[in-house]
């Protein structure tokens, strides 16, 4: 595997069983690489099997047969103990829904990762002060999720999801509960995470246009990978070839 390999996924199959003895394949033997630093997306219609991968991409889910390695770590043979400490240090999860804790304030929810990661109290903060204030979320650091609105909460679920400098950020349809306004400020932090910070992002989308912010666009139809292109980003990172 090459060096600058992030991830790299062979024939990965999924099946899920709904009911004996029916097993449903949803995934039907993908492959894929993203290396460090790219900004990929996947795209597909609803039911394409795209939130089904995102589960096996940031180890949340195993694939029933197919390799997956993240970052030179060989998925399939860690332990389920290890997959969670994997899934703390190593990726960043952004959901549709921001799945933050409802009942603990922004600067708290930015926190807990690294508080899980065994980071001392003053220093995970402090942390969290600087990556709320990088999504522009200072001002309404103590605040509950509930007196966010739908764009805040993602801002924080951002700074949440840099809080231990993942390998990785696996977003899921990111922007699909907001506004179009609002979406596109929350691209732009993506962009500046890319950019600014070599951040490799996985975005998945049902929406073409947003695809097409992305370096790289694979698209997911019915389980299968059917069409590899290049999106219209061009800049910092931009590698010739692509
Ligand atoms: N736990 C499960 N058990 C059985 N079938 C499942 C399970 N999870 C997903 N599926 C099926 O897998 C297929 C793909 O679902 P998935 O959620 O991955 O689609 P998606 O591309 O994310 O769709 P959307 O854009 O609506 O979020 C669907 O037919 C779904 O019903
Ligand atoms: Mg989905």
């Amino acid at each position: 595997m090459a060096e600058n390999t992030m991830l790299d996924l062979r024939n990965i199959h999924k099946s899920f069983f709904i009911g004996t003895p029916n097993e449903f394949e949803v995934l039907h033997g993908l492959n894929f690489t993203v290396n460090k630093g790219e900004f990929v997306s996947i795209v597909g219609q609803s039911g394409s099997g795209k939130s089904t991968l995102m589960n096996i991409i940031g180890a949340l889910d195993r694939p029933t047969a197919g390799e997956y390695s993240l970052d030179g770590i060989d998925i399939e043979k860690a332990k389920d103990h290890e997959l969670s400490a994997l899934r703390n240090k190593k990726i960043g999860f952004v959901f549709q829904t921001y799945n933050l804790i409802a009942r603990t304030t922004a600067l708290k929810n930015v926190e807990l990762p690294m508080m899980y990661a065994g980071m001392g109290r003053q220093e995970r903060m402090e942390r969290a002060k600087m990556l709320l204030e990088q999504v522009e979320m200072t001002d309404r650091m103590m605040h509950k999720p509930d007196e966010l609105s739908g764009g805040q909460k993602q801002r924080v679920a951002i700074a949440r999801a840099m809080a231990n400098d993942p390998a990785i950020i696996l977003a899921d349809e990111p922007t699909g509960a907001l506004d179009s306004a609002t979406g596109r400020l929350i691209m732009d932090i993506f962009h500046k995470l890319h950019e600014e910070q070599g951040k490799t992002i996985v975005l998945i989308t049902h929406s073409p246009e947003l695809s097409r912010e992305t370096q790289r666009i694979i698209t997911l139809k019915d389980g299968s990978i059917v069409g590899e292109s290049a999106g219209s980003w061009t800049g910092l990172n931009a590698k010739e070839g692509e």
